[in-house]
């Protein structure tokens, strides 16, 4: 072993078990530092954080007060078990609560996403009493047990036979619409008219909730179009059915709200969260839930729990990261970034180059989607490719990292979505 990055990979390669790998097909980079947009490698090549990690990093490597939040919530009180009322916690909730729109005042603290999704779920069948799910193709809900049942993408397959009672259905997306739509309005319409229809076809009555991102995330950055999600909210509401906005990844500033729902004035009855709470530097998560759900349990006691639900540690880096988003104003940075830099930029990579089908997005949350043919929007590698298929993509890749970029892309897409600091 020569140098430090030798002995790195010498234990991650022996020890290691990483997600979604084949181990002996990965060699992961030793990571020896980061700040800011920036981390580097042992040998000091430095890349600039194009995707913020797994786009939970929306205040950067090492932000100075965050690290100083940890440093003394960690001085004061590293750990208290759940059932304690503590300060970290208890002001972590207040400034979520006040956050959220409309009345999602309480709180239930998680350590990420998964577990934010099935304990959403887990509420609104025990508040409705009732067991379907209805979650989107093309969505991502979290790789745990009911939460990868919920995901609506290939990461799922692996996982078959999953829990029953989970029912996907088709959401917006104009550019790739699976109602022959023409226009935003029309696709708006025709997927809000299936949805109602699927839940038609499985029984109201049966119905707990429907879940979906509230703009799509890895599965492409899709923006819903205008009247799609306040068309969701008055589905729900007719039917008694629980909306749950899976915020995990467009919440906390990446789209340039505190939850992404804000933009189009819509309040679900379940925002779970994670990642951008707190930028990842504690793992937290947590479901944001409504007076009239919390109500359902006023006198009946939640059936679940976590050992760290509410870690004093994770909760000092939430409320750190809410200070920091308000007191450097990043909230309106991450739009004006969207609206002066990353739109801008798109659009003229749109214009220059073939291989750009579409480019979407707001706030610090895009998708360039790459095709062969503009015309026949044929994607440029196919659905799920890997191997030789997805050799085209490799390349980006590869070619992003040359230029010190370290990219963030699914299937047939990069995803531009860097801090919003
Ligand atoms: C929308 C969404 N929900 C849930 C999750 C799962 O979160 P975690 O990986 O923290 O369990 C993710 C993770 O990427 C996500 O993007």
């Amino acid at each position: 072993m020569n140098t430090a990055a030798d002995a790195v990979r010498y234990n991650d390669r022996r020890h290691v078990f990483h997600s979604w790998s084949a181990q002996k097909l990965v060699d992961p980079m030793p990571v020896a530092g980061g700040e800011g947009s920036f981390f580097w490698d042992h040998a000091g090549h430095r890349y600039f954080d194009l995707g913020s990690q797994t786009v939970n990093l929306n205040l950067g490597h090492q932000h100075p007060k965050l690290v100083a939040a940890i440093q003394t919530q960690a001085a004061r009180l590293c750990t208290i078990a759940p059932w304690f009322a503590n300060e970290a916690r208890g002001e972590a909730a207040r400034l979520i609560s006040e956050r959220t729109p409309g009345d999602l005042n309480h709180v239930f603290f998680t350590n990420g996403g998964a577990e934010a999704t099935e304990n959403a779920a887990r509420m609104a069948r025990l508040h409705t009493g009732r067991h379907k799910i209805l979650t989107a193709y093309r969505s991502y809900h979290g790789a745990t047990g009911a939460a990868i049942a919920y995901t609506g993408d290939p990461r799922r397959w692996g996982s078959e036979p999953t829990i029953g009672g989970v029912i996907h259905f088709h959401g917006p997306y104009p550019y790739r619409s699976s109602f022959h739509a023409v226009d935003d309005a029309e696709e708006c319409e025709r997927a809000l008219a299936h949805l109602e229809q699927t839940i038609v076809f499985e029984g109201p009555h049966t119905v707990a909730a429907v879940m979906l991102e509230t703009v799509v995330g890895t599965n492409g950055i899709l923006v819903p179009p205008e009247g799609y999600l306040a068309g969701v909210r008055e589905i729900c509401d007719r039917f008694g059915i629980v909306m749950i906005c899976d915020e995990v990844m467009a919440g906390f500033g990446g789209c340039g709200e505190w939850f992404a729902v804000q933009h189009w004035q819509v309040t679900p009855d379940l925002i779970t969260f994670a990642k951008g709470v707190n930028s990842g530097y504690v793992p937290l998560g947590g479901v944001a839930i409504s007076e009239r759900i919390a109500a359902t349990f006023a006198d009946r006691a939640y059936p679940g729990g976590l050992t760290y639900s509410g870690h004093p540690l994770a909760c000092a880096a939430a409320v750190a990261s809410i200070q920091i988003i308000e007191e450097e104003g990043l909230l309106c940075n991450a739009n004006r970034l969207g609206n002066d830099l990353i739109w801008p930029g798109l659009r003229a990579l749109m214009e220059d180059h073939p291989s750009v089908g579409e480019v979407r997005g707001l706030g610090c949350f895009w998708a360039i989607e790459l095709v062969r043919d503009r015309a026949t929007r044929e994607m440029l590698v196919p659905f799920n490719a890997s191997g030789p298929e997805a050799a085209p993509m490799a390349r980006i890749t590869a070619a992003c990292k040359e230029h010190g970029v370290w990219p963030f892309t699914h299937f047939n897409r990069v995803h531009v979505a860097p801090p919003i600091n």
